[in-house]
């Protein structure tokens, strides 16, 4: 690396090169800051792969009371409601910033937005830029916004792998280059590093994301919040290809249905159908499947004509895949999709940790409850970059000495996603999530490639064992309802490690209170 790091000492630094991470790094300017990339910016960010675009009440009939009402019903009772109506309420002020920042997004003939549908939205209310290529569209704006401001140091090809802490607040961040190990003194890091698809077989998320962003915070001793909530997609293109092509919402949205192979909609005695909220329909189709029934996603008659057009990205995955979608039906099954939970963050994208804070997928704000709903995720992104922009503007450096925390491998996630894949499926059960936490704990205390992957695996199935209900994403076949009270789940790495160790002991998962 011909730059030499140290010279930006007391920068803020953050971590993670999609929407997020850039959105923040926009809003900070002019004051300045670096931002560290795993891959050259856009490469391989789940972003790029958004194909719904961002919820916003911006339409004639846009009532953020409409949105808000929509998110908290999907979100199963488990919403932060305050935070949901701050973050429904800013999306539409979102869209503008994008817009400003030259993201083209869909518009009709009379150039307004043109707004599209998806599950469990009582409105068309979804900003799509470019079709189905909204978070293409999205990136090349704001990744050519960020080259061309002065303020903003890019470093690609450096990889953060432990955040330093002293005195219980972080002092600086030890990250990987070609040449050696860094450290980079800074006392406000911000974590924008996506989600875990990487570490489950079934994902319509780049593979290389698997969690390091909540592997940082956990040893970094962070609080955690709804681990345990993972969003599978119900219509991921069933084929060998991984990560498996996304179908999005957006094609059900337009009044495709899904069937399987006897033509029979087995979803329309469910409230909602095809659009009821995702883990609903999720769980139809993993029902159906394990049934021995195949099941299509069937477009031929709506969108029909106009589905190439409307969805250019997925009309090109389903043509490498052999399929024409005016003819054929499409394989579909349930794919990991989105992760609700992550480090527990307050409106700002504070953690628990002085120093700290969290954007994006990585965090935790309480938006997306037990469900997301669709779409709200970038939205959540864009809205909140400003407001983690100004809490870290007000705040002051409090850089560290040099750490002296030993360097650690890139993650290797291969002896983790089988046993996340088989424990934390679209449902689950304590006999399995008590084998994962066995399988995962020595993984976890090896230190070597796959400890960071085992931590985030052990964290999240800990979360999974201790929740006995049922809720949004979240199914205990052995809980199969509702607990009474709906509480939101609270979890540090060392709690979860000491259940896994009451567990290694005893066989007996009542004994953990
Ligand atoms: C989709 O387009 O179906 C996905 C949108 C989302 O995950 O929010």
């Amino acid at each position: 690396m011909s730059m030499d790091l140290r010279n930006l000492a007391g920068r803020p630094v953050i971590i993670g090169g999609g929407i997020a991470g850039l959105m923040t790094a926009l809003h900070l300017a002019p004051e300045p800051v670096v931002l560290l990339s795993r891959s050259p910016l856009g490469a391989d960010a789940s972003s790029v792969w958004a194909q719904g675009g961002l919820a916003a009440s911006v339409g004639d009939d846009g009532d953020p009371a409409l949105h808000l009402a929509d998110t908290l019903a999907a979100g199963d009772g488990l919403c932060d409601a305050d935070t949901a109506r701050r973050i429904v309420y800013a999306a539409p002020a979102a869209i503008e910033d994008l817009a400003r920042l030259g993201v083209r997004f869909d518009r009709t003939p009379e150039g307004t937005l043109r707004l599209g549908l998806e599950a469990a939205h009582s409105r068309r209310r979804i900003v799509h830029a470019d079709g189905d290529g909204s978070g293409r569209e999205i990136m090349r704006a704001l990744v050519s916004a960020v080259r061309s401001t002065p303020s903003i140091v890019v470093v690609e090809g450096v990889e953060a792998r432990r955040l330093a802490v002293e005195d219980g607040r972080v002092t600086g961040v030890l990250a990987s280059c070609s040449t050696s190990p860094v450290f980079l003194a800074t006392g406000r890091v911000i974590l924008a590093t996506g989600g875990i698809g990487g570490l489950f077989d079934d994902t319509t998320n780049p593979l290389g994301n698997c969690g390091q962003g909540l592997a940082l915070a956990a040893r970094a001793g962070a609080i955690f919040a709804d681990l345990e909530f993972i969003q599978f997609h119900p219509t991921a293109l069933d084929g060998p290809g991984r990560p498996m092509p996304l179908i999005s919402e957006a094609v059900r949205g337009e009044g495709a249905t899904i069937v399987d192979e006897t033509g029979r909609r087995f979803l329309d005695g469910v409230r909602g159908a095809e659009l009821a909220p995702r883990d609903i329909v999720a769980r139809a189709v993993w029902r159906h499947l394990a049934a021995g029934h195949r099941v299509f996603l069937d477009v031929r008659e709506k969108p029909g004509a106009t589905f190439a057009q409307l969805f250019p990205t997925i009309a090109s995955a389903c043509g490498k895949a052999g399929i024409d979608p005016a003819h054929d039906l499409i394989p579909i099954r349930p794919a990991q999709h989105y992760h609700m939970g992550g480090v527990a963050v307050d409106l700002v994208g504070r953690t628990s940790i002085p120093g700290l804070w969290a954007c994006g997928e990585v965090a935790s704000t309480g938006l997306h409850g037990a469900n997301r709903l669709a779409s709200n995720s970038l939205t959540e992104a864009v809205v909140c970059a400003r407001w983690v922009a100004e809490s870290i503007a007000a705040s002051p450096d409090g850089s560290g000495k040099r750490a002296m925390a030993p360097d650690l491998p890139a993650a290797d996630q291969g002896p983790v996603r089988p046993l996340l894949s088989r424990a934390l499926g679209v449902t689950r059960d304590g006999e399995g999530l008590e084998g994962a936490a066995r399988a995962l704990l020595p993984l976890l205390q090896r230190h070597d490639a796959a400890s960071g992957p085992a931590t985030v695996g052990l964290m999240i199935v800990i979360a999974a064992l201790l929740r006995r209900e049922s809720r949004g994403a979240h199914f205990r076949t052995d809980f199969p309802h509702h607990a009474t009270v709906a509480r939101r789940s609270h979890l540090t790495l060392d709690a979860a490690i000491a259940v896994a160790r009451e567990l290694a002991s005893s066989p007996a998962l009542e004994s953990i209170p």
